[in-house]
């Protein structure tokens, strides 16, 4: 595995792939791995004959009061861990060589970025788009891996991909939890013993309501108050949505199609989301 830091080096590596025909597969990641990270890059693997993994937490998407200083680091250890999966190229940018100097061009994410958590993080859509545009334009993949956890980010980014026509196939992989259902995150790793228990209320919830949606329910309002009954334990419910699956406007009632069930979620001073997809039968 080659670790790059430089765009110049990557692009210098990456032509040699793109000589020999090799399709290349990104997974774009803040670090701190987790196997939700590793499926992402498994699924890559599967698909693509080169794996390339970026490790860059991104100043851009977090608010002034966000957790970016704090956020976990842990590099040697992602290192090993990407070697131990057989990535080829493990791209761990500087914040200059992402951010030059005078840096003022962003990408602008429209609609889909406005609810959801979008409504409690301004500007952390914009952030995103924006990395993961230039992170694009850097690694050129063919096909880029997100994990379904962060539905609303899956949204965004692949209308950013139609909308700017970047010629790549964004894969969404299904969230990878822990054995007692909470989704994996690296933000896990602030919970207390007590309060990874209590976070557990958010994946119960969703299950719920989607154990509800398999056996016929369809009414929106129902669906939410059987996931909200097990949310009450948490502290602060920021929001619980059924939405559409494409537009992310709220879902009418009953569900005539693909929806999402969408929570955020404070448990101590830790912010988590996580979410459902509920797709009807096909007849
Ligand atoms: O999902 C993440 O880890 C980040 O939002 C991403 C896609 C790497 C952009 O910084």
């Amino acid at each position: 595995m080659q670790t790059i830091t430089t765009v110049a080096e990557l692009r210098h590596t990456l032509e040699k792939c793109r000589r020999a025909d090799q399709l290349v597969g990104f997974v774009p990641t803040m670090g701190y791995l987790h196997d939700g990270h590793l499926a992402l890059i498994a699924a890559s693997q599967a698909k693509c004959d080169v794996t390339v993994v970026s490790i860059f937490v991104n100043p851009t998407q977090f608010g002034r009061n966000e957790d970016l200083s704090s956020y976990p680091r842990d590099f040697l250890r992602d290192q090993e861990l990407c070697r131990g999966q057989g990535v080829a190229i493990l791209f761990a940018p500087g914040a200059h060589e992402v951010y030059p100097s005078y840096f003022e061009t962003f990408v602008e994410p429209g609609d889909l970025a406005k609810p959801l958590c979008g409504a409690f993080r301004p500007g952390h859509f914009r952030g995103v788009a924006t990395v993961v545009c230039k992170l694009f334009n850097m690694v050129q993949p063919d096909v880029a891996f997100f994990g379904q956890k962060d539905f609303q980010q899956c949204a965004v980014v692949r209308r950013m991909a139609i909308d700017l026509n970047l010629p790549i196939e964004i894969v969404t992989v299904p969230t990878v939890r822990e054995q007692d259902g909470l989704a994996m995150s690296s933000r896990n790793r602030y919970l207390s013993e007590e309060e990874r228990h209590q976070a557990l209320a958010i994946s119960r919830g969703l299950a719920a309501a989607l154990n509800e949606f398999c056996s016929g329910e369809r009414r929106v309002e129902k669906l939410i108050a059987v996931a909200k009954k097990h949310l009450e334990t948490v502290d602060t419910l920021q929001y619980l949505e059924l939405v559409d699956g494409d537009t992310l406007k709220t879902a009418d009632s009953p569900l005539r199609r693909p929806a999402a069930l969408c929570a955020a979620a404070y448990v101590g001073s830790t912010r988590l989301i996580d979410n459902v997809i509920l797709t009807l039968p096909t007849r």
